[in-house]
């Protein structure tokens, strides 16, 4: 058997959408696979439902904090290298020990990039500000944001679906929730764009790029600092500036990373799922109608987007040991990737897992991740996303592409950049 066809480092192979066929077809036929793609990276692919909950709740032997969660980018490790040996070979080793100490990858104290009892402790900072009971205060609030978002559009009776739609709800509410102003909100929704597009021409060029995006999102971290340094408040910021881990506050690189996480993943990822959900009714004009007939349906029908497309193809972790996965040898150091796409398309676990129907139940799907490091906003986007469909479904009838999706050039977010869509003119609401 041969699988060198399959080549995920390469992001011109998620244009079209992810690239679900090789993604079963390494779950069907090597579930635990050493891949090596035309990047230069090379890498463990776990596509199983069962093993990727094996790999994400067990950080003592899979660590986040080792290598970080991306992709391994033997381009970028080239250009460090160089660097590095222009600093001399001292500055090398130096690097080197600090990573295998564990020290923070691309030198960000990052807590998706955390392993436990520190990422723990950076997790209980915020925590409180997510949890299923406080988010719920947050839900007349989001429903009134979804209804006035809806009511931008709909008597148009056509819209740039991404920006018009998908993208304001979640930046909206995670500026609200951070405390950021309202005129520095797009900026930050520009600067996480070019942080999640690093592979994609049109945001950027390269990993160059994404560190001068993550200057610029530094830069706005401090301007939100100053507004709350005197004057705390009740919003994340302030939480960031002022709580402190074991008697001690964030340093002005730990608070600034923070804000950062905070920002891109609480924008991009719902955004995503919100526009891959509408592409998704438009081709299955039958489970729409279902919701149409039948709203209390939403609520699966959202955990039915997020199986079927989920936001993240993959996140990567790192052996810190040798240690085995169905009967496959990986030794310590090697890079290990979890597949998303492809675990929620087991058929060990569900059951007819192509067949797209939003009234299934149950639905185990992993799009949140599971264990240590489980998507902290994910009752935030649940909430989020069932909001913006409940307004949608009723009142963007017979919705249709009105002109070609473009999507995003990436191997990690399955992101759309562009979709317009028309559909039957209407009211706005009376409210
Ligand atoms: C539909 C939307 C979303 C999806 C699909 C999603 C997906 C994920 C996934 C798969 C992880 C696990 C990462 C890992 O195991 O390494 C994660 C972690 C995380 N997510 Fe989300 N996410 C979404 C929305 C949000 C929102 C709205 C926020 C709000 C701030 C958020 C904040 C985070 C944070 C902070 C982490 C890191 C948690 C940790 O390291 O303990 N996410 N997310």
């Amino acid at each position: 058997m041969t699988l060198s066809h399959i080549d995920l480092t390469n992001p011109d192979n998620f244009l079209d959408g992810t690239p679900h066929e090789w993604l079963n077809e390494l779950r069907n036929e090597d579930p635990v696979h050493w891949h090596e793609g035309s990047s230069g990276a090379a890498f463990w692919c776990v596509t199983k439902w069962e093993d990727l909950r094996h790999v994400s709740r067990n950080p003592a032997l899979f660590s986040s904090q080792r290598r970080g969660t991306n992709m391994p980018n033997p381009r970028m490790e080239e250009m460090m290298r160089k660097h590095a040996e222009q600093e001399g070979a001292a500055g090398v080793m130096a690097e080197m020990q600090k990573q295998a100490q564990g020290a923070e990858p691309g030198g960000f104290p990052i807590m998706l990039m955390m392993d436990p009892p520190r990422h723990v402790k950076f997790r209980r900072l915020v925590q409180r500000s997510f949890t299923p009971r406080y988010v719920s205060g947050l839900e007349p609030h989001i429903r009134e944001l979804a209804r006035s978002i809806v009511d931008g559009v709909v008597e148009k009776g056509s819209c740039e679906f991404v920006t018009e739609v998908a993208s304001e709800l979640p930046l909206q509410v995670i500026c609200e929730m951070m405390g950021v102003p309202e005129e520095d909100r797009h900026e930050i929704f520009e600067i996480s764009n070019r942080m999640i597009g690093f592979d994609d021409p049109e945001l950027g060029e390269d990993q160059s790029e994404r560190a001068m995006a993550s200057i610029g999102m530094f830069a706005k971290a401090t301007k939100v600092a100053e507004l709350y340094r005197e004057n705390p408040q009740e919003n994340l910021t302030s939480f960031l500036l002022h709580r402190d881990i074991d008697g001690e506050k964030l340093s002005e690189t730990e608070y600034a990373a923070f804000f950062l996480l905070l920002c891109v993943a609480g924008n991009e990822t719902t955004r995503t799922v919100t526009s891959n959900g509408m592409k998704l009714l438009i081709d299955h004009p039958d489970q729409l109608q279902r919701l149409v007939d039948d709203p209390s349906l939403i609520p699966s029908a959202v955990e039915e987007i997020l199986r079927f497309e989920p936001a993240v193809h993959h996140f990567r972790r790192t052996a810190t040991q040798e240690t085995e996965i169905r009967g496959r040898t990986i030794k310590e150091d090697d890079p290990v990737l979890i597949w998303y796409p492809a675990a929620n398309r087991d058929e060990e676990v569900f059951e007819d897992p192509e067949r797209f129907d939003v009234g299934r139940h149950p639905n185990e799907h992993l799009s949140f991740g599971i264990g240590e490091h489980f998507c902290l906003g994910a009752s935030l986007a649940r909430l989020e996303l069932n909001a913006i469909f409940d307004e949608i479904v009723p009142r963007l009838r017979n919705p249709e592409l009105a002109g070609p999706v473009r999507r995003l050039r990436s191997n990690f977010i399955n992101g759309v950049k562009e979709m317009p869509v028309r559909f039957d003119p209407g009211k706005r609401s009376a409210s």
